[in-house]
């Protein structure tokens, strides 16, 4: 990426600074290291490669040269926005979901609590990290890693779920800068209707496995397995149980697959 291309990107964005690296540990690090430095509201860290990308639950996220983005941004959350934290994570993974659809016209989907997927497959994945400071919030970082061409792709056999790229499922080329403004740009737009209940429905339209079964394994709890509903007020994933029975599973450490 080129660091010219990257400035006029910005026009017109809440972005007031930025750091790019062609090469870094984790975006995520850098970006938790800078709002404890006093970073403002909107700052953003992008990287082409990343040695050390973290994902999800402890896991690795290695992002190559020229094939993914990788971007940290760093929001400073108000007041009323404090009150609804459990919504940063989708946040990002709706402004994917939409700017693959202004961009591309390519409909997908969320697997929660927040993966984004296309034709089924794990296209981008989002790590939401705070900083706090005592028990007072210094800011939030919402890392997004999106597999843009397939050398992005880990191989199969690797991966917990199937992965795509963004090029494959659309079939062409994509410019990964302009992918970059346009999820930006959700970003920011949708950030302005965290708060509302509309946002939640957005969510949920998004939602993957909807009325499937789908089975939960949890790190340390036997799996269970439920019917998916849809996303309680609070984000959580409301199933209902083979006894007919609800309930919710709240964001934590689980992971979500459909059933054989
Ligand atoms: C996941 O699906 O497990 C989340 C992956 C998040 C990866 C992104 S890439 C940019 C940012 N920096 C990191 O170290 N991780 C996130």
């Amino acid at each position: 990426m080129d660091v010219g291309t990257l400035t006029s990107l910005f026009t017109g964005l809440p972005v007031p600074q930025f750091r790019y690296f062609d090469t870094i540990g984790s975006t995520n690090d850098e970006a938790l290291a800078w709002v404890a430095a006093g970073a403002q509201d909107g700052c953003l860290v992008a990287a082409d490669q990343q040695t050390l990308g973290r994902g999800r639950l402890n896991r690795r996220w290695i992002t190559h040269p020229g094939a993914a983005l990788a971007f940290s941004l760093i929001l400073l959350p108000k007041a009323e926005e404090i009150e609804r934290m459990g919504m940063f994570s989708p946040l990002g993974a709706l402004a994917i979901c939409q700017a693959l659809e202004n961009m591309l016209g390519l409909a997908s989907q969320i697997k929660w609590p927040n993966d984004v997927l296309l034709q089924g497959r794990k296209v981008a994945g989002i790590l939401l990290e705070a900083a706090w400071l005592g028990d007072e919030l210094q800011g939030i970082v919402i890392g997004i890693g999106v597999n843009v061409t397939a050398a992005a792709v880990p191989p199969q056999n690797e991966l917990l779920f199937p992965a795509i790229s963004v090029e494959e499922a659309a079939e062409r080329p994509v410019e990964r800068i302009a992918l970059l403004k346009e999820i930006l740009q959700s970003m920011f737009e949708l950030r302005s209707k965290l708060i509302e209940p509309a946002f939640g429905q957005a969510w949920e339209q998004h939602l993957a496995f909807k009325g499937q079964w789908v089975r939960i394994e949890g790190t340390d709890n036997q799996p269970i397995t439920g019917q998916v509903l849809g996303i309680d007020p609070a984000g959580g994933l409301l199933l209902r149980s083979s006894a007919g029975k609800q309930f919710t599973v709240t964001v934590g450490d689980v992971h979500l697959r459909l059933m054989e």
